[in-house]
């Protein structure tokens, strides 16, 4: 029995295929190889390849005698979804058709989907839990929130049994620093601030101070990558189990500000950080945390890395790798 992992190559698909294969599950990974890298799937077999080719994912799930997969491949640059929907129309939502088809030609129902809370767009109340509204406010979002139902429905035609998992801030990277995020394309807060740190690029931009929160910033629920990774395993050992389909809110609970992710790299660094206070970001929720009881419940799963872990597995990564997988 394998695991096909699609976007096996990527950041939290990458950490995903460490944990399975850690824990001793084999696993094959399908990615384009667009933004994907090698030397992040290790010693995991990799198949260079694209989820719309269908007859491509049913010969593989064939021939390495798939029983399950984890659907990581997707764009997910909000900003950029804005600007060109027809990329994430077809990669995302049509990809995800391709792929579902493509497995179940071989026989597979069992399917773990990368969502996001962002399908919930600015939360009406905290924390976030599964019934909060689905109002998506980008076109990535929307893809995500559309794939969710075409996962539904592909239950109801043919029995596939899905978890759809709501990932808040992935952050952090592998505890022996081995593999970690790409920030050459990242716009996330957390690689910037390293970036920052590192004198990478020009001093962090904090996108507004003046937000009704304890120090101003905006808060997040920043979770590690490896308790994202752990995650999802718990969510394929459920399905292996009979679980029926569901959709979780993966996240820790607790909500963390821009400035406290600023002074806990200040920690894991021993340096400042450098930053300038800008003006707020359109579209920016001034909180959004998770409610991950129903996980909890569910897979018998909860974070368990704390901030520092976080931050400090990142700037273990980052100091190490300035040119990320480049210097591999
Ligand atoms: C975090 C905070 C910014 C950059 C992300 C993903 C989204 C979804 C949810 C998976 C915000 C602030 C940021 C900077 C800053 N996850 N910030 N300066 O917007 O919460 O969404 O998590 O699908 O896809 O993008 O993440 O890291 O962009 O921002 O002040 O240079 O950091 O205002 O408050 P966001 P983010």
């Amino acid at each position: 029995m394998s695991i096909l992992v699609t976007g096996g190559a990527g950041y939290i698909g990458s950490h995903t295929v460490r944990s399975l294969q850690s824990n001793d599950r084999k696993v094959v990974v399908l990615d384009s190889m667009e933004f994907g890298h090698r030397s992040a799937v290790g010693n995991a077999e990799l198949v260079v390849g694209n989820v719309r080719d269908r007859a491509l994912v049913t010969e593989l799930c064939k021939s390495h005698n798939v029983t399950q997969v984890v659907h990581f491949a997707a764009y997910k640059a909000v900003g950029e979804s804005m600007e060109h929907p027809d990329r994430y129309w077809l990669n995302n939502v049509a990809g995800s058709v391709d792929l579902i088809e493509g497995v179940l030609a071989a026989g597979v129902r069992e399917f773990v989907f990368s969502s996001s809370c962002s399908v919930n767009g600015t939360p009406t109340k905290l924390p976030v839990d599964e019934s909060a509204p689905v109002a998506p406010e980008s076109v990535y979002a929307e893809t995500k929130a559309m794939v969710e139902r075409i996962l539904h429905w592909y239950g109801v035609t043919h029995e596939l049994r899905a978890v759809s998992m709501r990932y808040f801030n992935a952050a952090g990277a592998s505890a022996d620093g081995a593999i970690g995020e790409d920030w050459s394309r990242a716009q996330n807060l957390v690689p910037l601030v390293m970036k920052a740190a590192l004198g990478k690029s020009p001093p962090v931009q904090v996108f507004g101070t003046d937000y009704p929160t304890p120090d101003g910033t905006c808060i997040r629920d920043y979770i590690h990558v490896d308790d994202l990774a752990d995650a999802h395993m718990r969510a394929l050992d459920y399905l292996h189990d009979g679980g029926a389909s569901t959709t979780l809110n993966v996240g820790t609970g607790t909500g963390t500000s821009v400035f406290e992710v600023i002074h806990a790299t200040e920690r894991a660094s021993g340096q400042t950080v450098p930053y300038t206070v800008a003006p707020r970001r359109a579209g920016d929720p001034v909180a959004s945390y998770a409610d991950p009881t129903k996980a909890g419940s569910t897979l018998g799963w909860s974070a368990t890395r704390t901030l520092d872990d976080i931050i400090g597995s990142a700037w273990r990564w980052h100091s190490a790798h300035p040119e990320g997988f480049a210097g591999f």
